[in-house]
């Protein structure tokens, strides 16, 4: 049995895009798997950039309620909080000190800061050994990861070899990295790649009246009159109501479409009910934890105390190889 491990960042509530392109992908596949697995939410790398406490709780407790929302079973799978494993920290020290400088400046998270190198702090520069710890830790065999932190994934795999050669064992698991490039597009309200830098997000975990006004007012449609026969794949509404309603709702916009008698306004509407009911279990369960802070606390105390107890192993291991 292979123990799996990902981290996610915490950055926000999570969007459409992150829900349907990551969020349920990883929970099936979870639930499918005898594997062991291990979530959790890279709380310390955010301390990269967000430095309002406020702000960093807010966006875990987000993140968190948005997992246990769309189905993540905590049973199944360890979920926690970085920032409650205090173990990394220690073993971020130790590789650290095994991994030459000159490696870690061709880090791309480093490197494409380093032209402003005035705001590039110790942290982010160190970033990827932070990164390396959570992995080693917890003797993780894959990693699933998208391809922008594959130069990361082979940097922890490089410092556990170089510390399993000087102390003459292998004390660390070197882990492989497992990329996830069959990843569904989810397009935002302007039509290109849904993302929270570009503002054209739409959050499945709001209230109607929310959803309502993004979809009315951020979804730009051509002028075809509404008697007019209408290009489905063209329009962002058939592309996000496809994703979200059943293949024959969606078969059935698409010919009335076609057909003509039938203007964006309709299939605006079509989309926002699609979006209400497909979620709505969802977004209850989001707005209960975000509601009940204590709540969504004990679940990932729950998996902070099984993390803790396997990294513990590790860096004990560790710590009498290294002779201290
Ligand atoms: P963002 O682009 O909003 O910053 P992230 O880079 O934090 O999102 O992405 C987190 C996860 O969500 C990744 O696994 C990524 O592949 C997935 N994801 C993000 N945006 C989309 C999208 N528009 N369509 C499909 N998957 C997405
Ligand atoms: N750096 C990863 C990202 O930006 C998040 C992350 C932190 C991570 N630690 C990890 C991913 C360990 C996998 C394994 O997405």
């Amino acid at each position: 049995m292979a123990r799996i491990l990902t981290g996610i960042q915490s950055t926000g509530v999570p969007h459409l895009g992150n829900v349907l392109g990551a969020i349920r992908p990883a929970i099936q596949l979870a639930d499918g798997s005898s594997d062991e697995s291990f979530l959790f939410i890279a709380d310390l790398h955010s301390l990269t950039q967000i430095k309002d406490g406020a702000e960093l709780r807010a966006n875990t407790y987000a993140v968190a309620a948005a997992w246990l929302a769309c189905g993540l079973d905590t049973d199944k799978t360890v979920f926690y909080r970085q920032s409650d494993v205090p173990q990394c920290t220690e073993l971020a020290w130790y590789l650290s000190c095994f991994y030459p400088y000159s490696r870690l400046t061709l880090a791309h998270s480093f490197k494409d800061k380093a032209d402003r190198l005035e705001d590039v702090n110790a942290g982010l520069f160190s970033y990827p050994m932070l990164m390396a710890a959570d992995i080693l830790a917890y003797d993780a065999n894959e990693v699933p990861v998208g391809k922008d932190q594959l130069q990361h994934l082979e940097m922890a795999r490089d410092v556990a070899g170089r510390i399993n050669h000087k102390v003459g064992s292998a004390v660390l698991v070197e882990p492989e990295a497992r990329t996830n490039d069959a990843t569904m597009y989810v397009p935002g309200t302007d039509g290109a790649k849904m993302s929270k830098s570009k503002g054209n997000t739409i959050d499945p975990f709001a209230d109607e009246k929310t959803l309502k006004k993004v979809i009315n007012k951020q979804i730009t449609t051509d002028a075809t009159p509404l008697e007019d026969p209408k290009d489905p794949d063209s329009s962002v509404v058939y592309q996000l109501f496809q994703l979200v309603a059943s293949e024959s709702d969606a078969a059935d916009m698409a010919a009335k479409l076609r057909a003509g008698g039938y203007g964006w306004g309709h299939a605006k509407k079509d989309l926002l009910g699609a979006l209400v009911d497909g979620f709505a279990q969802e977004r209850d369960t989001f707005n209960r934890y975000m509601a009940d802070l204590p709540a969504l606390d004990a679940e990932l105390a729950k998996g902070a105390d099984k993390a803790r107890g396997v990294a513990n192993a590790t860096v004990n291991r560790l710590r009498t190889a290294l002779g201290y």
